[in-house]
């Protein structure tokens, strides 16, 4: 192909497909092709080419298109993962991410199987210290990097390209019309159900708050003519596949295969209300009231089918020309499991793998809507920094709309490029908090104590007299222990879309994991009733507990608002970091003591500024004393996966093994001598057992183990590492003990163990968000912020204890928990140095 050059125009093949755009030296191939020619596989990442998400081909060359002009590919052929195979057949590479279940998002994964493809190409039969350093620019924040590995070592092209599945993560029935006001705002009888959804039969189970504190509020579903069910569900994807349990659950509880199933989530308009998808809550909650939903209409197609004279597996037939709602009475086991657990459809995680790996699924930054702009946002150098003073006049174009609404300052254009350029034209001061800095944090939280309200509020529990205790104990231990901020670092950052309709309703589309929180944040901040706001949430690269608020719902609303046209506002990883939140700091005092044969007789452990979660041990201590004491904090802090509870476990099994150390005893026999939960103790025994089985250990090498509860299920951790010459520290194995009671898809718990595993790491090992006074981070990208990549995961093991005869508790936090401890003591075991604050090795090497 020739190129174009001296034009003004760029000729290039994308897909096999000669196209032709306008020069602009400005302009990203990344830019060109999401926005200009609609090819979303390549995904904004860092915006910097160091996460690998915008990975294309350039003439069989892995590039990162964020960082290749697209005057530099004049002439040249560029392949993206939408032309990588024939539609309707996978590459082989594909085929094996999706055997493999080697994705949770799914952000990352088309970047990453083109650097795989490219590998492969150049390399045959590539061995694991190839296949990491070939993917060590590509990021998995979901921390797949075990099943990527695997992947990519059975991807090779010589295996026989297959047929790929169709992709069923849509919902078979088209669901673009808005009801008069959104269904959770309608009492059941008023909703206008077959003005949105075609004839059939819909049933619904009310809320039912008598089973004890639930997230969801009810559910309803619909049976089309086709046979297909519909179920709504305010829970939202973000990459942990609940979209596969919990339709797994409903498969289970209608009796049909997984294939008739759909489920609408995180629909505003037309899902039961849900405070969030958060706190492990989906499959407890919306798993129970989904179950409870196909057992009522299983019974009710059964009486159906009686007075219809059908046979049972006829449901199209039964429900075809109906206009039915039936409101069915909660079946009495709603919170009873199943006295046995099915092994859940081996093509389970097929529900949404297909979209993933040919990169056709639309996440939330990659929406597009007729007449769409691009906004973008004025912003601070530090969250609540306020604006002293702007100079505007240089920023409006012919193409380029300003948008000042008091402090809110934006831009509206035709692409990203042009509303980048203009927003750079802006001249703006502004006034910092005084805040402290980072070196100061601890005396700054120590200083520093406040009131809050609620769930949040200080907490203190005693038993016992535990002065009294420690005064009289024989051994003691006095120990602090800290965590750093640290940041979520979805793949995906915040991205929205708004669009208002004639009506002065407004549609966004973003992902988020409290959709129905947002819609009430939107309705406040643009002063419109909450029933003329519909978020919907597409399934979304990542969240982690950092994605509870709507501040780019309300900046993309804001701007359509002014400009009169749908408008899409993507948050750059810069804005991610700044004006995002990060995980709570902690400063953590324990103070123990025990009886010289090794009774723990007191304990007290305060927890400043970090949180409740975890702060209630399972060990028995006759006197004891536990304090939670917010505290004023520096930077914007709020949820993360796991909560305090990974700070509280820190603190807390750390000080467990220094403990056993002082009284010479084994730290799993203190624990166990401490312990009544037979569940927290088998999964202690799982791990330690496992890990301590094995071969022989080299000098330097350690173990350590560490365990917990939270959100009902149970963990345990072991960690194999060495330390070389250098006093650097190598994670060898890491094996993870987890029940959580029945397990409904083990396949997806497996990979959520693994995932927070991987995770976990960075947060344990390396990870830390560094600030200047004012609040203003220094480590604001992702070349400066380090997360864990593929060369820094060990061999992960997981060991799953079923409960079969236990309701189901969810598993995206609790795994995480126990690994920084567990590190931290084999570190200690290896070394004899203990480690007390996290991350534990930022500069990589030991303390001398
Ligand atoms: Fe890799 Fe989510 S699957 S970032």
């Amino acid at each position: 192909m020739q190129a174009n050059e001296g034009s003004g125009t760029v000729r290039l093949m994308v897909n096999g497909v000669i196209t032709q755009v306008l020069l602009d030296p400005d302009r990203s191939l990344l830019d060109v092709l999401r926005d200009e020619l609609d090819v979303t596989g390549p995904k904004p990442g860092c915006g910097e080419g160091v996460c690998g998400a915008c990975t294309v081909l350039l003439d069989g060359e892995p590039i990162r298109s964020c960082r290749t002009a697209v005057a530099a590919v004049d002439g040249r052929g560029v392949l993206t993962i939408e032309g990588l195979a024939p539609p309707g057949e996978l590459h082989p590479v594909q085929q094996a991410f999706l055997e493999h279940g080697a994705f949770q998002c799914g952000y990352c994964t088309p970047g990453m199987i083109l650097s795989a493809v490219a590998l492969h190409e150049a390399t045959a039969d590539p061995g694991d210290e190839s296949i990491r350093a070939a993917l060590e620019g590509n990021i998995c924040r979901c921390g797949t990097y075990r099943r990527i590995l695997a992947a990519v070592s059975d991807g090779s092209p010589d295996t026989e390209s297959v047929r790929g599945v169709d992709s069923v993560d849509v919902p078979s029935i088209d669901l673009d019309r808005r009801p008069r006001a959104p269904w959770d705002l309608t009492p059941t009888n008023e909703r206008d159900w077959f003005d949105v959804l075609p004839d059939g039969l819909v049933v619904v189970v009310e809320a039912d708050r008598s089973g004890g504190w639930s997230t969801t509020s009810g559910a309803w579903l619909h049976v089309g003519g086709d046979g297909i069910v519909t179920a709504f569900t305010g829970k939202v994807d973000a990459g942990q596949d609940n979209r596969t349990g919990l339709s797994v659950i409903l498969a289970e509880a209608l009796e049909l295969p997984l294939s008739h199933v759909r489920l609408v989530m995180g629909d505003t308009d037309l899902c039961p209300y849900d405070m969030g998808t958060f706190g492990s809550r989906s499959t407890p909650d919306a798993g129970r009231e989904l179950r409870a939903l196909g057992r009522a209409t299983r019974d009710r197609l059964e009486e159906l089918a009686k007075t219809l004279d059908v046979v049972g597996d006829r449901i199209g037939d039964m429900v075809r020309g109906l206009r039915r709602i039936d409101v069915a009475a909660r079946p009495r086991d709603r919170d009873s499991a199943p006295e046995s657990a099915p092994a859940p459809p081996p093509d389970a995680r097929r529900l949404t793998g297909p979209s993933i790996v040919t990169g056709s699924r639309r996440y939330p930054s990659d929406v597009v809507r007729p007449g769409m702009r691009h906004g973008m946002v004025l912003r601070p150098p530090a969250a609540d920094a306020t604006l002293r003073s702007v100079e505007l006049d240089a920023v409006a174009d012919d193409h380029v709309t300003v948008v000042q609404e008091g402090a809110f300052i934006g831009v509206v254009a035709r692409t990203p490029t042009e509303a980048r350029r203009a927003l750079a034209r802006a001249k703006s001061v502004w006034d910092l908090l005084e805040t402290p800095r980072e070196a100061d944090l601890e005396a700054h939280l120590r200083a520093n104590p406040i009131d809050e309200e609620g769930w949040e509020g200080r907490f203190d529990q005693a038993t016992g007299d535990v002065d009294a205790a420690l005064a009289s104990a024989n051994v003691r231990l006095e120990a602090t222990y800290t965590t750093a901020f640290i940041a979520h670092v979805p793949m995906e950052t915040r991205a929205a879309v708004a669009e208002w309709n004639d009506d002065e309703r407004l549609t966004i589309w973003t992902g988020t994991q409290v959709p129905f929180g947002v819609r009430e944040e939107v309705a406040g901040a643009l002063a419109i009733p909450e029933a003329a706001v519909r978020i919907i949430v597409p399934d979304f690269g990542g969240g982690f507990g950092g994605k509870h608020a709507g501040p780019v719902a309300i900046e993309a609303a804001r701007l359509a608002r002014a400009a009169g046209n749908p408008v899409k506002v993507r948050w750059t990883r810069e804005d991610e970091f700044r004006h995002g939140y990060s995980r709570p700091a902690a400063v953590i005092d324990i103070e123990a003591g025990a009886t010289r044969d090794g009774r723990l007789t007191g304990w007290r452990m305060t927890n400043l500024n970090a949180g409740t979660f975890g702060l209630e041990g399972p060990y028995e201590v006759p006197d004891q004393r536990l304090v939670y004491q917010p505290a004023d904090a520096p930077l914007r802090q709020g949820s993360y996966r796991g909560l305090a509870a990974t700070a509280n476990h820190f603190a807390r099994e750390s000080a467990m093994d220094e403990l056993a150390v002082a009284l010479e005893i084994d730290a799993l026999e203190l624990r166990l001598a401490h312990l009544e939960d037979e569940r927290l103790a088998a999964v202690l025994k799982a791990a330690a057992g496992r890990i301590e089985s094995t071969r022989e250990r080299e000098r330097g090498t350690g173990i350590g183990f560490a365990g917990g509860i939270e959100k009902d299920a149970y963990v345990a951790t072991a960690v194999e590492l060495q330390v070389d010459g250098d006093r650097r520290v190598r994670l060898t194995r890491i094996v993870t003990a987890f029940d959580c009671g029945r397990i409904v898809n083990p396949d997806a718990l497996t990979n959520q163990i693994e995932g927070a595993m991987s995770m976990g790491l960075g947060g344990a090992l390396f990870e830390a968000v560094h600030f200047d006074a004012g609040g203003v981070l220094t480590n604001a990208s992702l070349s400066d912020y380090r997360v864990p990549r593929i060369t820094d995961v060990p061999p992960v093991e997981v060991i799953l204890l079923d409960r079969p005869d236990l309701p189901s508790a969810g598993a995206g936090e609790t795994p995480i928990i126990a690994l920084a401890p567990a590190i931290a003591n084999a570190i200690f075991a290896a070394t004899s140095v203990r480690l007390r604050d996290m991350p534990l090795i930022p500069s990589g090497r030991l303390p001398d």
